[in-house]
């Protein structure tokens, strides 16, 4: 039975100022500044004076996860507050081992943290792209990665700014993914396909879990069919380097800037939707929908062969039944990536222990309208996804997920899939009519432009790194 934390209660208060926000919960701002930066040969007492100046005083930069939740709360209640700067660290396995030394990396028992996405078996492991097609920035050692993020953009604007003038005598920055969120005309995030993101999400606390019971119509916990409720030992680690505190926990971040040519993931669905001769409009919309596994207004494929359920952009209460597909494919992305059924563990659904918290936000400008249903005004790249997530284990979580989308057995995940092997997968022409499958083959749309593995330490490790 998971226990979720109640975030008024004085109990989770030392849990809440132990970690650094954006882990437990989003921060919810829609412009982001991901900055990677390189320290230079020489300076780490400089860099460890700067990690601690980030948390020091009443002004600093980053701030709890416990004040990251009471400047949501206060927004929630008055949105014309502003929330003002969010801003959390990550540090490299290369980042540990200038501050400290090869040994002290040997503490995070994370194997593929260890190595750091460059590294050769990882780009192998996972069917990533070489290190020459990633963006420059992300070819070199990136040690931290300073996530900033804000309402007002021109001020976030100005706050790199002062950051560049912080690290300059001991750091150069790499490159920065700079963030903006995507909406559709509901005001619902999307990504650049256009499907509304962000809907299933592990929840840790009792009033988001609150909140999904009303969004999804349950009367009765008993009858839940998929069920978000998670410990926070999914996404938090004792902070390695102090394992006396319980208090200090931290989290393994992923980044990876995934740019999405949209035009040929559109042109592909519309293909998809010729092949399966579908005529009506609502048809052609289900051949995307078993792509991706939801419209995209966000209903789920699995419960209606048409999108517009009521509530869509919020709904997940649903599961699959693992000997049909001919509602939602088996390699429809969220069905991929979170085949929901499965065996139990400990009361706990094992498919469940793989999810991560997914803290991902678009990048890139476009002119046109994501959901226009044009094809020909659609960008090609230069836009996508940053994805981000934290987990307690980048190996069993991120990494077991991704080799899983590119697994061809039952057709690769034709969102986020990568590598040679064969791509088709099962389409039924008529929803849930498995007479009607038919196979189709899809191409790859999304391409990692470069990332790194990072660890997101605990606010004491930052207090106190110049006694470590
Ligand atoms: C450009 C890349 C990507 C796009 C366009 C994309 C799009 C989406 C969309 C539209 C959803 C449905 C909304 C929701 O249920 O929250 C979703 C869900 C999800 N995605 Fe992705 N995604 C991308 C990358 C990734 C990556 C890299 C992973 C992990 C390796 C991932 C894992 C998931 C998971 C776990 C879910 C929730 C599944 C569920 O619980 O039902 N996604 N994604």
């Amino acid at each position: 039975m998971t226990v979720l934390l109640d975030p008024q209660s004085v109990s989770n208060r030392s849990l809440l100022d132990g970690i650094q926000g954006n882990i437990l919960k989003s921060h919810g701002r829609p412009y982001t500044a991901n900055i990677f930066i390189h320290c230079r040969p020489n300076h780490v007492d400089e860099a460890k004076t700067w990690l601690h100046s980030l948390v020091e005083g009443e002004d600093a930069l980053i701030q709890s996860g416990y004040a990251q939740l009471r400047s949501n709360l206060l927004h929630k209640d008055n949105p014309a507050i502003d929330t003002g700067l969010f801003a959390c660290i990550h540090i490299s396995a290369a980042g540990y081992c200038y501050l400290f030394n090869d040994q002290k990396v040997k503490l995070f028992k994370d194997p593929s943290f260890r190595k750091g996405m460059k590294h050769k078996d990882v780009i192998k492991e996972l069917n990533d792209p070489t290190l020459d097609e990633w963006e420059s920035g992300f070819r070199k050692e990136n040690h931290f990665m300073l996530l900033l993020a804000y309402t007002n953009e021109d001020r976030l604007t100005a706050i790199v700014d002062q950051i560049n003038r912080a690290i300059q005598s001991f750091a150069d920055v790499t490159t920065i993914s700079w963030g903006n969120a995507l909406k559709n005309e509901e005001g619902a995030g999307i990504e650049h396909f256009g499907y509304v993101d962000g809907i299933s999400q592990p929840l840790f606390f009792l009033d988001e879990w609150e909140t999904y019971k009303q969004n999804n119509n349950v009367k009765d916990e008993a009858q839940i069919k998929y069920d978000p409720r998670a410990d926070k030992k999914l996404v938090l680690v004792q902070d390695p380097f102090l394992p006396n505190d319980t208090s200090a926990l931290g989290s393994y971040f992923v980044f990876r800037k995934l740019e999405q040519n949209v035009k040929g993931f559109k042109q592909a669905e519309a293909n998809l939707a010729g092949k399966l001769a579908f005529k009506e409009e609502d048809d052609k919309e289900r051949a995307g929908a078993m792509l991706v596994g939801r419209f995209e207004d966000g209903s789920p494929i699995e419960l209606n062969p048409n999108p517009g359920l009521i509530n869509s952009a919020l709904l997940n209460d649903f599961t699959y039944d693992s000997a049909v597909n001919s509602r939602c494919p088996f390699h429809g992305h969220i069905r991929k990536t979170n085949p929901r059924v499965g065996p139990v563990e400990e009361g706990v659904q094992v498919a469940n222990n793989r999810v991560m918290a997914r803290r991902g936000i678009p990048f890139g400008r476009r002119t046109d309208g994501p959901n226009d249903g044009n094809i020909y005004n659609k960008p090609t790249g230069k836009v996508g996804l940053l994805f981000m997530s934290y987990q307690a284990s980048i190996k069993d979580q991120f990494e077991f997920v991704q080799t899983g989308a590119n697994s061809t057995a039952q057709g690769k995940d034709p969102v986020i899939g990568q590598g040679t092997g064969d791509s088709v997968g099962d389409f039924a022409k008529i929803w849930d009519d498995p007479n009607t499958l038919k196979s189709a083959s899809f191409d790859e749309f999304v391409h990692l432009k470069g990332g790194e593995y990072f660890f997101a330490p605990s606010m004491s490790f930052l207090k106190r790194i110049d006694t470590l």
